[in-house]
């Protein structure tokens, strides 16, 4: 039988060190949140970083025994593979170019090496691991490479490319000096999808530019074979969050949660901690809101919920001192003996109390100032079986595509952000469950299992189409 082989940086499931030795937790970031739902299907396996250094071979024996067991194969990186390729030119130069932060942008040609033998590395794992007839589908920028990498050696596999993160514009593309590289490597898959139909179209037309193949309506033609291009906005396991959402034990957290907080109003906040997910900005909205309608003071609190992030990479260390100076200056102004404005996580939350969470927001504030989806946009709407809420999000999050029932703003915008706030404390509660219903309703069909099938029957179909056209 022909499996499905994952592909990704990093698997749903990282390891950690503490006292007790090992512990396997579930991994934070929309990749593996996302797919965590789809990858045990069907006997397919999902090949990736177990998210820690471990070089002990017996620890790696221990590690590789406990993953197989749940449908994974780990790739172990080395601490130098880990500085150059992971923290380096994944997250120092390609997270921050397509994000739009070309400011942050490192070019180290060191960097770029490990970038490309790390590639390999993951190359030599999948062939280790797929059969002829199984589909490879690669994951993200941090393997842009791969789909080339595994075409040289099986020159017909089925390889499917999905980029969780925004496509930018060629121009920022063309200052890269490895980007023809870049974009030959994806074109090694037979079709490779995006969220939106804008980071698509940014595709095509760096590839117009830079490598010059010509393009036809979502086909780039390859001197050597048609390769599909498409958006698939990527959805959530909506079942499994409604339903969690109506359990007993979340019922519990929003008990325990809300008699914590009393009768006050609750804006909700969960990101990893980013500098491209607005939470400073974020922050300085609240602050807007405050003085602007003092008479919200006392009467509404951001619960905010930071997840640490590649706390390795400079600027991510910067903006963590940035957040926790905001923080406590606003808390410090504002509280009173019995309100407090700010309660900020600096951890991950488990998934039922995360769940419980978006049963208890009042508001959802999203407000990324680039996002190639955002699923916690998805989530919080997920959770909503009463429909109430409002979903405040950034028009520069790939899920405001779709999600037009949001109350949609511009994330710089601070003005904007504050009076959108204002109008979501205030929206009536018939207007809130129409908006609601309507989200529901779309998450509810575009959840991640169509998301799947969609690029799959797409994936069957250039393979097809190559047939007709060789
Ligand atoms: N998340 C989590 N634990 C937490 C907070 C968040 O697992 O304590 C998850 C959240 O449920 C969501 C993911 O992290 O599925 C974040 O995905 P998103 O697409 O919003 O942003 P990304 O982190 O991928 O940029
Ligand atoms: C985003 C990226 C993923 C990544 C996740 C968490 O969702 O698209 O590829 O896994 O962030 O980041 P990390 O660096 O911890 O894997």
């Amino acid at each position: 039988m022909s499996r499905t082989i994952i592909v990704s940086n990093r698997l749903p499931t990282k390891v950690q060190r503490t006292g007790q030795g090992l512990t396997f937790q579930p991994s934070e970031g929309g990749l593996a949140t996302g797919l965590g739902s789809i990858y045990r299907a069907d006997d397919n396996v999902w090949v990736g970083w177990p998210g820690m250094f471990v070089d002990d071979p017996n620890e790696q024996q221990q590690v590789t025994e406990r993953l197989q067991a749940d449908s994974m194969a780990p790739v172990f990186l080395t601490e130098s593979e880990i500085h150059d390729y992971y923290e380096g030119f994944s997250n120092g130069t390609l997270w921050p170019t397509f994000h739009y932060f070309s400011e942050y942008a490192l070019y180290e040609q060191a960097h770029w090496e490990a970038y490309v033998a790390a590639n390999k590395k993951f190359c030599r794992a999948v062939l280790e691991l797929a059969g002829p007839d199984d589909t490879i589908w690669v994951h993200d920028y941090q393997l842009l490479l791969l789909p080339e990498m595994i075409r040289r050696e099986r020159p017909k596999a089925t390889i499917g490319f999905f980029l969780h993160i925004p496509f930018p514009s060629y121009e920022l593309v063309r200052v890269l000096p490895w980007g023809a590289k870049l974009l030959e490597g994806m074109l090694g898959a037979d079709l490779i999808g995006f969220h939106t139909f804008g980071y698509q179209r940014h595709f095509i037309s760096a590839v117009s530019h830079m490598l010059g193949y010509p393009n036809q309506s979502g086909q780039i033609d390859t001197p050597s074979r048609p390769v599909l291009i498409d958006a698939f906005p990527m959805g959530i396991d909506y079942q499994h969050y409604a339903e969690t959402a109506n359990s007993e034990a979340v019922a519990q957290h929003v008990l325990a949660y809300r008699e914590a907080l009393r009768e006050g109003r609750i804006i909700l906040s969960i990101d990893r901690l980013d500098y491209t997910k607005g939470i400073a900005q974020r922050l300085r909205a609240f602050e807007g809101l405050l003085e602007r309608y003092p008479e919200w003071r006392g009467q509404v609190s951001l619960l905010m919920v930071v997840v640490p992030s590649r706390d390795q990479v400079a600027q991510y260390q910067s903006l963590k001192e940035e957040i926790d100076e905001l923080v406590g200056r606003l808390n410090a102004q504002y509280s009173t003996i019995s309100w407090t404005p700010i309660h900020y996580f600096y951890r991950s939350f488990p998934f039922e109390e995360l769940v419980a969470l978006y049963r208890l927001a009042d508001i959802a504030l999203v407000t990324p100032v680039r996002d190639g989806m955002n699923l916690v946009a998805k989530e919080y709407i997920a959770c909503r079986n009463d429909e109430r809420g409002v979903l405040i999000l950034s028009e520069r999050a790939g899920a405001a595509q779709e999600l037009s029932d949001a109350l949609l703003i511009n994330p710089t915008d601070t003005n904007h952000l504050v009076d959108a706030l204002n109008e979501a404390l205030l929206m009536p509660e018939e207007e809130q469950a129409t908006r609601m219903s309507h989200l529901r309703a779309l998450v509810k069909q575009y959840d991640v299992f169509a998301w799947t099938k969609l690029f799959m029957d797409r994936l069957a179909y250039s393979k097809i189409k190559q047939h007709i056209y060789t």
